[in-house]
């Protein structure tokens, strides 16, 4: 968010020094009005004519660090193509990353990042976005607070010179829009946090990040030094032992899943039509697997995981008409026997919870539970293998560390390795939250 700013003061340092096509076409997306756009020539886009690809190396790294697979692109424009739709989906909130600090300034905006996030968490407490999408149109500054108020209990109405104060955060780091007088949600807004729309997170990031995660970070000092940490939990399975966080965290997890998994069965549909029963493993509420089973009729899913977890899961399963194709087990998913005979084994953020000492031995019980020719599916926050990035993989797996210390950054040659001692073959990688989150997918022969 606020980086943004950083990142496009770099790229304009960049484009003018004949920057990498993907920085180019960063800044193309990101600020069309200061930088060249892709249009221009080969050389404005800073695209080496010397390699078979027709990009140059840096180019290459970038698109790494971006997760962005450029192989088997027929043209330069086509990489750049895709670089551009990737960058479509990160612009405007994510920290693009790999950019080189330069200046004190550039350091504040990475240090104060936290008031940004903290205004969204405060607008999403008070349905800004939703109020705001439900005027359906630009609202009057003098109607703020009218708005917000609309059918809230008075006692708490929101004063109107301190939402003044906070939508004009908002607009500054771009999650609202002014115009005149008028105040609007931008289409990132209005697509991802108004409640109800499809992809609606809102409610992800309000209870799991800013209720649970958000106190974590204070403990990464204590915990990098090996220091008592006041911290609450040590593991998972203590977390999860408390039903009130254990539902907390599920219910705002399953908000956050459903578009992963769409992905998911957008990327490996072919496959996932091929399998009849899936197991789950650290499958939360369910998510990834009521969307799968609503997607593929043949597919029936167990979904194991602590014993508060799937109380919440067993809910929404139910509450989908689905009881009969998704199943709920309760076990640690490092002592309990795996059910076997599965077409399909999905572990989605369960190897960034659990101990990177712990993973061969979990992805070997994978391998067991799976019939020959079942495919084995790794979902999680991955950082490239050159670890320089992408930062919210990155700062993820920092994030872990708190509640899970035996957790490590996990990269694409690390998983493979994993995957590859388990006995998996034909191991292939793919993009799922751009800038975030990767996909392994591996077959048992
Ligand atoms: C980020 S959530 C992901 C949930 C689900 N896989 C999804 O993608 O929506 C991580 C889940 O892993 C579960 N988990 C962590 N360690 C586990 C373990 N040792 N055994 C079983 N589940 C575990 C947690 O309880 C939590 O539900």
């Amino acid at each position: 968010m606020m980086l943004r700013t950083t990142l496009l003061r770099t790229l304009q340092r960049s484009a003018a020094s004949a920057a990498p096509a993907a920085a180019a076409a960063a800044a193309a997306a990101a600020a069309p009005r200061v930088v060249p756009t892709l249009g221009g020539s080969r050389a404005a886009r800073g695209l080496s004519s010397s390699s078979s690809s027709g990009l140059d190396d840096a180019t290459l790294t970038r698109a790494k660090a971006l997760n962005v697979d450029l192989s088997g692109k027929a043209s330069a424009d086509d990489a750049v193509a895709s670089l551009l739709d990737e960058i479509e989906v990160l612009k405007g909130s994510k920290l693009l990353g790999g950019v080189p600090i330069r200046d004190a300034e550039d350091i504040s905006h990475i240090a104060f990042s936290f008031m940004a996030a903290k205004a969204l968490f405060a607008a999403l407490d008070i349905s800004l976005f939703t109020a705001l999408h439900r005027v359906g149109g630009p609202v009057e500054y003098s109607d703020l607070a009218a708005v917000v108020n609309e059918g809230v209990a008075a006692s708490e109405h929101v004063d109107e010179r301190k939402l003044v104060t906070l939508v004009t955060a908002l607009t500054s780091v771009g999650l609202l829009k002014k115009e005149g007088s008028t105040i609007a949600n931008v289409p990132a807004s209005e697509a991802f946090l108004v409640r109800g729309a499809k992809y609606d997170f809102g409610d992800y990031l309000r209870f799991q990040i800013d209720k649970q995660m958000y106190p974590f970070m204070d403990h990464v000092s204590s915990v990098l030094q090996g220091k008592p940490s006041k911290q609450r939990f040590v593991d998972y399975e203590e977390w999860m032992g408390d039903p009130e966080e254990a539902r907390l965290y599920t219910e705002s997890q399953h908000a956050g899943s459903h578009g992963p998994a769409r992905s998911l069965a957008r990327y490996k549909g072919a496959l996932l039509n091929e399998c009849t029963t899936l197991l789950d493993v650290g499958g939360g509420s369910g998510g990834f697997s009521l969307t799968l089973a609503s997607l593929f009729p043949n597919l029936k899913c167990t979904v194991m995981d602590f014993p508060n977890v799937i109380e919440v899961g067993r809910e929404y399963a139910e509450a989908d008409g689905m009881s009969d194709r998704v199943d709920f087990v309760g076990g640690n998913a490092l002592e309990t026997p795996f059910p076997t005979d599965k077409s399909a084994v999905l572990m989605s953020y369960l190897s960034s919870s659990v101990g990177g000492d712990n993973l061969e031995e979990l992805y070997t019980k994978a391998y067991d539970a799976l019939e020959p020719g079942g495919i084995f599916v790794v979902h999680d926050f991955m950082v490239n293998d050159e670890r320089d990035g992408p930062p919210l993989a990155a700062l993820w797996a920092l994030q872990h560390m708190v509640f899970t210390p035996g957790a490590i950054s996990l990269t694409p040659a690390a998983v493979t390795g994993f995957m590859q001692s388990a006995g998996f073959e034909d191991i292939e990688f793919f993009t799922m939250i751009p800038g975030m989150t990767q996909g392994a997918i591996g077959i048992k022969k």
